[in-house]
């Protein structure tokens, strides 16, 4: 089948079957490629419109009981400081995210269960929900919990939660994590999610070493069948601290970075409303990395609000941007980049899924 024949059935709004996501995938045709971004953008304006929304992310902690093969704040990596942001300190970024009329707020960090870690996490969210007058919108992203620890932290306040599945092939996912990271949990965690009432997101990595294109078409069938709100997908990148890199002979950062942008304009030609970030592990292997995933039809992104001092600790791969820059520095940079694309940004709007409103009503 030809590239054209795809490109007709978008633009005609027809959906793509999983062999032709895969061959659009695959594709590395430089003139079929901006079509198929031009198409995604088109796409994103219908459904989004020219708005980009800022969700500021604090990485509040890198203290984590996982130990993922990949990721360069896991437990088995001594090489780091760890650290764990105080309660006063996390709550004066949020309030500083919601005086620069950022709209949402990210915390994400290292998984840890325990009852202390729980009820710290639901201080924070009903704190922060007080001192921003109920007005700053609250995203999670901190791992596998029991029903009820989701259940307080949205009682609490916080109304989206981000659970990347990783891979959404069980054997893939097997080979990218130690014997008790459990696949099936994961999968429990995120529809225990949606039950509760979350606006909920999940996402992979791209280009991970054993993963096929047809992995990747099935991440998006996922999405599909388990019906998210959201997606936050990147590229993997390696880690030089990590077992994952060991596999990784010759690491294409040009390859990646495609392959990202391609994966984020799939997802929005197939799924169309969901809410779709362009991860900062985009901008670690391009310096325009996010505001082309804006343009491959990404309609989120994330300055990062963690204090400086704690960001050259918190490197899930090698490469992280802005280590240095503190908040209000990277947001000057992402509003002349997102501005630079002619997208206007959400300030003040919380930025919810389209996807999501449309089952509310
Ligand atoms: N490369 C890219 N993304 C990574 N993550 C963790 N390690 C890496 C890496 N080496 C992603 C995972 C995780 C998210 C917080 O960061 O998908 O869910
Ligand atoms: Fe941080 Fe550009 S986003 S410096």
């Amino acid at each position: 089948m030809d590239m054209k024949k795809i490109i007709d059935k978008i633009k005609n709004d027809l959906k793509l079957s999983a062999d032709e996501l895969r061959l659009l995938l695959e594709t590395e045709d430089e003139v079929v490629l901006e079509q198929i971004f031009a198409e995604a953008y088109r796409i994103k304006l219908k459904y989004i419109g020219n708005k980009v929304y800022f969700r500021g992310i604090i990485e509040f902690s890198n203290i984590c009981a996982k130990d993922c093969l990949y990721c360069g704040i896991r437990k088995g990596n001594k090489n780091i400081d760890r650290f764990k942001m105080t309660e006063d300190d996390i709550v004066k970024d949020a309030v500083w995210t919601y005086e620069n009329d950022y709209g949402s707020l990210v915390i994400q960090g290292g998984e840890i269960e325990s009852p202390e870690h729980a009820s710290f996490i639901e201080r924070v969210v009903k704190r922060i929900k007080t001192e921003t007058d109920g007005k700053l919108g609250i995203t999670l992203s901190l791992g596998e919990q029991t029903p009820e620890v989701y259940q307080r932290w949205f009682t609490a306040g916080a109304h989206r939660y981000l659970l990347r599945i990783e891979s959404s092939n069980e054997e893939l996912y097997k080979k990218l994590h130690p014997a008790d990271h459990n696949f099936a949990r994961r999968l429990d965690c995120l529809r225990e999610l949606k039950k509760t009432g979350y606006q909920t997101g999940t996402g992979v990595m791209m280009g991970l070493p054993g993963q096929t294109s047809e992995d990747m078409v099935n991440d998006i069938l996922f999405f599909e069948r388990e019906d998210m709100d959201m997606l936050g997908m990147g590229p993997y990148i390696v880690h030089n601290e990590t077992p994952l890199a060991k596999e990784v002979k010759d690491f294409d950062k040009e390859k990646q970075f495609m392959l990202g942008l391609k994966m984020i304009a799939a997802c929005r030609i197939y799924l169309k409303d969901v809410n779709i970030a362009a991860a900062t592990a985009l901008q670690a292997l391009n310096p325009q990395g996010r505001e082309l995933g804006v343009q491959a039809g990404a309609n989120i992104v994330m300055p990062n609000i963690t204090d400086t001092k704690y960001r050259a600790n918190y490197q899930l791969y090698d490469g992280k941007p802005c280590l240095d820059e503190n908040s209000s520095m990277c947001k000057g940079c992402l509003q002349r980049r997102i501005e630079k694309v002619n997208e206007t940004i959400g300030f003040g709007e919380w930025g919810d899924s389209p996807h999501f409103l449309k089952k509310k009503k």
